[in-house]
């Protein structure tokens, strides 16, 4: 329960909040786990979204790239019809408050919480060398969406149980300080939680097999052509479910023609090659017009520039009444304009 003097908790407003790491070009499973369902939410409530730099640093060491990156995923959420006199797009590291409110997260959170997420256990097992910042992602995303009050997190799967261990941060401080931070909800649809690549395995910018967003129609049909299938013969009936084509395809059309190549698949004489060129066909026709915009955003990076730089004076308001607030309950100084 929230207590008597914190009552801007209680009557918490509906916020959505997202954010995609500017490590790579933004690519399908992108747009349909997170961009497509934080714009649907967008039209129903403020939403907060976010180009996640700072978490970039993990891997990225090329100043000149991650600038570039940054500029895709920008142009890549406007591409798609985000508004920005409506909806807040900002980079993360305009607002550096969120670092304060990691460090201060941190000292809330027990080690035996961050050892068991899996991006880190799965970095371990690998064999690869981890640095500190993949072992404190978790805490620093926990900031992202505790900064801004967010109440829903439209995310991919993988991210689920980063937002569940940002709740129980929030738990965590509000139960040392009292009710501070509002604890958000993921929102995972159930359709697109795991998009697969063109090698059937979850598509991601680290596993090489994305299918971009904004490529030329004829790359785009290669990259089709080289989904993985298995070797089910022509004449005879297939799975739809177990693939990858099938799994995209519907993402892009209605049910109705959705239910169509599924009973494709299971009658027989129907091959992968014929799913594959229905696939380009439909996902083509999707991304002409962003494709479009995409490309003139691009070439007049100026006009990001002063989106980004309008998002952040909005975001930074936001921030600097939460830090505020948390500075204040743990006992730190509260106004440091007088320093
Ligand atoms: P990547 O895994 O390629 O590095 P990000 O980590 O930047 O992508 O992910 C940004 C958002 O897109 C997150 O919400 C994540 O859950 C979602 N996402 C990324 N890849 C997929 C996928 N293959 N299926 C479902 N969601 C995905
Ligand atoms: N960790 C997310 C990813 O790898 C990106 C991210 C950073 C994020 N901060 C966030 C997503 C806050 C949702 C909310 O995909």
């Amino acid at each position: 329960m929230s207590s008597p003097t914190k009552p801007g908790i209680e009557c918490k407003s509906a916020l959505s909040l997202t954010g995609i790491k500017p490590s790579g070009t933004p690519h399908v499973g992108n747009y349909l786990a997170a961009i497509q369902p934080a714009l649907a939410l967008a039209s129903q409530m403020p939403g907060f979204y976010f180009i996640a730099d700072y978490h970039a640093l993990t891997t990225i060491r090329d100043a000149r790239l991650l600038h570039r990156m940054k500029m895709e995923v920008a142009a890549t959420w406007l591409a798609f019809g985000l508004d920005p006199r409506r909806t807040t797009l900002f980079v993360q590291s305009d607002v550096p408050e969120v670092c304060e409110l990691s460090w201060i997260l941190g000292c809330v959170t027990g080690l035996g919480l961050l050892n068991r997420a899996h991006a880190y256990k799965d970095a371990i097992s690998r064999g690869r060398e981890v640095n500190a910042g993949t072992f404190f992602y978790p805490v620093l995303m926990a900031a992202d969406i505790l900064l801004y009050g967010a109440t829903l997190v439209p995310v991919g799967r993988d991210q689920k149980q980063h937002v569940e261990m940002t709740r129980d941060m929030a738990l965590a401080f509000n139960h040392h300080f009292g009710e501070t931070l509002v604890v958000p909800e993921p929102l995972i649809r159930d359709d697109v939680a795991t998009i697969p690549g063109t090698d059937g395995r979850k598509m991601s910018k680290s596993h090489g097999n994305v299918i971009p967003l904004f490529e030329s129609s004829g790359k785009l049909r290669k990259r089709i052509m080289r989904i993985v299938t298995d070797s089910t013969p022509m004449e005879q009936p297939k799975d739809p479910h177990s693939c990858a084509v099938f799994n995209l395809y519907r993402n892009f059309t209605s049910e109705e023609q959705a239910g169509e190549m599924e009973a494709r698949y299971k009658a027989g004489g129907f091959g992968y090659g014929h799913a594959k060129q229905e696939l380009f066909r439909v996902m083509d026709m999707f991304l002409a017009g962003p494709r479009e915009r995409y490309r003139e955003l691009m070439a007049t990076p100026q006009v990001l520039e002063d989106i980004l730089a309008e998002g952040a004076m909005r975001a930074r308001k936001v921030a600097r009444e939460t830090i505020f607030r948390v500075r204040e309950v743990t006992g730190l100084k509260k106004d440091l304009t007088s320093c």
